[in-house]
Order: structure tokens, then C-alpha cells, then sequence
């Protein structure tokens, strides 16, 4: 996983403007942002609603709809829990509950150390082997409570 750029309001300026010309511009315009510095920095809020003369409000709205988008910093390590069906009739709720408790955060957040953001996606196309969990990139199945740490002990090691 590569390295999201700290925020600079000029390069999200141009990435701004180059995605200007695009119909329902705003998305493409959020999911470049959020490629480059990893998550959608409150400042980009003001420059994007001048650039396609939406208020604040509206940016906002958009940006929290979509719970794709980040609103602080990505952690070095993203870890994905699937909360989808063969995954909830698998245990996932338990999953959830633990990892929550186990990082100290909820969905969407990162934890304070700045080393996991915990997100949550519904399917990673690994139903035959739920509870499935993905973590900077690589899908892991069958994943306990047990087997959920060992993996957070392993990431956390490489970095
Ligand atoms: S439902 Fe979780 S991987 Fe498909």
C-alpha cells in the first residue's frame, strides 16, 4: 500500500481542477483526493465547493453519505472487517465487537498511535471462507477473535 502525500491545499487545488470537467464531478474529485493524501482533509471542503459553487454544507453532506471517505488521516495499516451476510451468519458481530475494543476505535477512525484505521465493507468475495478480513490489501478467512490479534500482532510488527 502505497503512502498517502500529507495534506497541501495547492496539489488538491489542481487535482481540483482537473477533474473539473467531468459529469457529476464532485465523486471523482473526493476519491482523487482521498488517493493522494489518503483521506479528505476538512480544508478541501471550502476549495471544493467553490469549485463547483455547492455550499459547504453540501460538500459535507456528500462527503459523509459516502462512508468510502475518510475524514482524518489513514493509519499505516487499513484493516477491513466484512459485515456482510455470509459473514454476519459467521460471526462477524462478535468480530466487530472485538475489534473495536481491541484497537480502541470505531469504524472510519484511526487509532490514536496512528498505526490501524478500521473500516468495514460488505463482501470481499471471500464468503466460503467467513468471517473474512482484509488487511492492507490481503484478505484473510475464517478469522476469530483469536486469529484476529494474531494478524493485528503480525501487522503491527512490520511497521
Ligand atoms: S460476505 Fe463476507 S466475504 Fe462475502
Amino acid at each position: 500500500m502505497s503512502s498517502p502525500s500529507p495534506w497541501n491545499a495547492e496539489t488538491a487545488a489542481v487535482l481540483i481542477a482537473e477533474h473539473r470537467a467531468l459529469p457529476g464531478a464532485l465523486l471523482p474529485m473526493l476519491h482523487a483526493l482521498q488517493e493522494e493524501f489518503g483521506y479528505i482533509d476538512q480544508a478541501a471542503v471550502p476549495l471544493l465547493a467553490d469549485a463547483l459553487n455547492l455550499s459547504r454544507a453540501e460538500i459535507h453532506g456528500v462527503i459523509t453519505f459516502y462512508h468510502d471517505f475518510r475524514r482524518e488521516p489513514r493509519g499505516r495499516h487499513v484493516v477491513k472487517l466484512c459485515r456482510a451476510e455470509s459473514c454476519q451468519s459467521m460471526g462477524a458481530d462478535r468480530l466487530v465487537a472485538h475489534a473495536k475494543g481491541r484497537l480502541g476505535v470505531d469504524f472510519h477512525h484511526t487509532t490514536k498511535d496512528g498505526r490501524f484505521t478500521l473500516e468495514q465493507v460488505f463482501c470481499l468475495g471471500n464468503c466460503a471462507l467467513s468471517p473474512a478480513v482484509m488487511i492492507d490489501g490481503e484478505l484473510h478467512g475464517r478469522v476469530d477473535e483469536a486469529g484476529f490479534d494474531r494478524l493485528l500482532q503480525e501487522t503491527g510488527k512490520s511497521k
